[in-house]
């Protein structure tokens, strides 16, 4: 298994994608994410949709580990890889690149009494 798209839903329309590529079983993988067009961001779509996706990888996939990257000028997407628990691990010229890990999340999400199941 090399990659899974998942839908990003907002009622019965697909508004975007989320792909988790760059599979290692049971260790880890990359998530990918964009919305369908530009009328479609900033209505917090996309930080409910990593947090699920984020949710789906560590449990239903068994993944512990998962990682994103974006683009330096993509000051939207870095807020928000931020904003769901993402921690900035590197960068070079172009990238940021990001991780975030099962265990540090449960523990996380403990410590600030918001363990959501979502
Ligand atoms: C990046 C993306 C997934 C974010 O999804 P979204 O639904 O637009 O994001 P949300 O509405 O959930 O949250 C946007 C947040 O960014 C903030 N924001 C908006 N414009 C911003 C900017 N230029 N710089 C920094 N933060 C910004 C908003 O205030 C909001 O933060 P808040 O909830 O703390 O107030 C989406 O915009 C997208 O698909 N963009 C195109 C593809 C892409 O960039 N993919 C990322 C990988 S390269």
């Amino acid at each position: 298994m090399k990659r899974v798209p998942l839908a990003i839903l907002r009622g019965d329309e697909i508004v975007g994608e989320i792909v988790i590529k760059h599979i290692e079983a049971h260790k880890c993988a990359t998530m990918g994410i964009s919305l369908k067009n530009a009328a479609y961001k900033d209505q917090g779509i996309g930080t409910q949709a990593e947090r699920l996706a984020i949710q789906y990888v560590f449990r239903d996939m068994d993944i512990p580990t998962l990682y994103a990257d974006t683009v330096q000028t993509n000051t939207r997407s870095r807020h928000v890889l931020e904003k769901v628990g993402f921690f900035f691990i590197r960068e070079d010229r172009d990238f940021r690149y990001y991780r975030i890990d099962r265990v540090q999340d449960i523990q996380r999400r403990s410590a600030a009494g918001t363990d959501e199941q979502a």
